[in-house]
């Protein structure tokens, strides 16, 4: 077998195999599932590059090939020969009628099976997880975007820049800083690299950072890392609209990108679409008095109450969740009462999971729209928006939300107080909407040193580790703005994952500091 084929094989990738149509390839990957049926195994292998179903026909192979095919388990690695055919059936268009096999390492038994595993017992094994599909698809979009992120600022004439990770005071309040020894000082590491960007843009103009960037966030939420990367554009003669402009113009450009480029992943995720459609739309900017007045259901939007909407999606959840438990007992009882094929049990008991993961989901928003709607309810103005304050607010949008102007106590020091009246600031949040929030925060930055300095009193911030940044404004200051993206926020979004974890690598948060 091997001597046949070898001589006009090309070794290539999942990926190429469009370029590869009808002839004889070799494949190196990984076993990610295996079905059989009479003489054939049907091995669907990964590569990296992409998934691919092999097809191992008794009456095509070797007895010796048949019988590897058949060894071959979840995970264990292999080389794989055959010619690659058009199929449209499958997911990367082609599949493998298999001739020759290869095994490198025959896998006893992989922790991760294809049935449903718990969180805790995922991220314990997180080095492996990240070979299943669902997390592939994720991570190729991350890489994705951080080229594209890139892309968009070298395009428009911006320098990339750097801050340091070893800082010595803090950047956005002080109840969030890791403190690290350096050589026996107290140093932090960096909440932010916007101060650095904002001397580094009076050097050049238009500059902005991409690097890590940890908070000490002793709470466990779907939202917060511990370590997470930040986009911080700082720009020269920039005021906040211009700032709000730019974060528009931004998140539209990587949108569209993704919606473009990376279908199949999004597919893979079940991304629903109709935000990537949407994106096209101005996003709509309100102040923080609107924001609060919308949630507080005393502002409608486009004619829709937040209020209201959260009751009738109570009631639509309700509803939802009683279909899906008939629907269940009506399937059980059919299963029950015996006489129905296999494949038809099987089916049934799929759609009965199904059933029950979707009831899952549900009644975790039965518990929680009570809450919002409580949380609403409370809500004082002048308090900083919670997550859930943002999931109400958003839910009337069906683009990002542009929320600017905010009272100056729940605000940065740095931050230039608006000139109509001194009790808010020229700050801006971008809120991502389907209850995704926050995803970028910016704002015109004070340019008057007495007034900055002001500011740093009034946080009770050591003006000595300020001196620096006071130089900005002594020599040359010029009106300036920028904003930090939470990359992870952005991949959390785009991807639909439900909690920020499943977006980079090897997260940390609370309580998960390994593998
Ligand atoms: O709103 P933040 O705190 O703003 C700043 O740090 C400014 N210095 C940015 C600037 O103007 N240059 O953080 C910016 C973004 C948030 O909108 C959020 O997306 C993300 O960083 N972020 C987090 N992401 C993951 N985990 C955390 N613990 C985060 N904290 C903030
Ligand atoms: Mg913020």
């Amino acid at each position: 077998m091997e001597t046949k084929t070898a001589a006009a094989m090309v070794k290539t990738t999942i990926r190429e195999l469009t370029n590869h149509e009808a002839q004889m390839v070799c494949l190196q990957g990984w076993v990610s599932n295996k079905r059989s049926s009479k003489a054939l195994f049907f091995i669907e292998l990964r590569d990296g590059s992409g998934f691919c179903q092999c097809v191992v026909d008794q009456n095509n192979v070797s007895e010796e090939v048949f019988q590897k095919a058949k060894d071959l388990s979840l995970a264990s690695s292999v080389r794989i020969t055959g010619q690659a055919v058009k199929d449209d059936r499958q997911i990367g268009g082609y599949e493998i009628k298999v001739e020759d096999l290869d095994v490198l390492q025959i896998v006893e038994e992989y922790p991760i099976s294809n049935k449903a595993h718990g969180i805790e017992f995922l991220m314990e094994k997180r080095h492996l997880w990240l070979r299943s599909r669902r997390q592939w698809a994720v991570m190729r979009i991350r890489s994705r975007v951080k080229f594209t992120i890139h892309k968009f600022f070298q395009e428009r004439g911006f320098i990339q820049t750097d801050a340091p990770i070893f800082t010595g005071a803090a950047c956005e309040g002080t109840t969030t800083l890791f403190e690290t020894d350096f050589y026996g000082d107290p140093a932090y590491l960096s909440q932010s690299g916007q101060l650095y960007a904002e001397a580094t843009a009076m050097a050049h103009g238009k500059v902005y950072t991409f690097g890590p960037t940890f908070r000490a966030e002793k709470s466990k939420t779907r939202r917060h890392l511990s370590e997470f990367w930040m986009i911080e554009p700082e720009m020269a003669y920039y005021d906040l609209d211009m700032d709000m402009e730019l974060i528009e113009d931004f998140i539209r450009y990587i949108v569209t990108d993704i919606y473009e480029n990376y279908k199949p992943e999004l597919e893979i995720l079940e991304r629903d679409l109709t935000l990537f459609e949407n994106i096209h739309k101005p996003f709509p900017k309100i102040t923080y008095d609107d924001a609060i007045k919308i949630l507080k259901g005393k502002k409608d939007v486009d004619g829709k109450n937040a209020i209201q909407t959260l009751e009738n999606d109570l009631a639509e959840v309700k509803n939802r969740i009683e279909e899906c438990k008939k629907d269940i007992a009506e399937r059980e009882a059919n299963i029950a009462a015996g006489g129905m094929k296999k494949g038809a049990v099987n089916f049934n008991k799929n759609k009965i999971d199904t059933l029950k993961q979707e009831i899952s989901k549900l009644e975790e928003k039965e518990r929680n729209i009570p809450q919002w709607l409580e949380s609403a309810k409370n809500f004082q103005h002048g308090e900083d928006l919670g997550g859930s304050d943002e999931t109400v607010i958003t839910r009337l949008f069906d683009t990002p939300v542009m929320v600017y102007k905010w009272p100056k106590d729940i605000k940065a020091f740095y931050m230039k107080r608006d000139e109509e009246d001194d009790n808010y600031v020229k700050g801006v949040d971008c809120l991502a909407p389907e209850g995704f929030g926050e995803i970028v925060g910016g704002a015109e930055r004070e340019d008057n040193l007495d007034l900055l300095v002001e500011r740093i009193k009034e946080h009770d911030l050591p003006m000595e580790a300020f001196e620096w940044y006071l130089d900005l404004r002594r020599y040359g200051s010029v009106p300036h703005a920028g904003f930090g993206l939470g990359f992870e926020r952005l991949i959390m979004w785009l991807t639909n994952v439900s909690h920020i974890r499943e977006t980079i690598p090897f997260p940390r948060y609370y309580g998960r500091l390994f593998p």
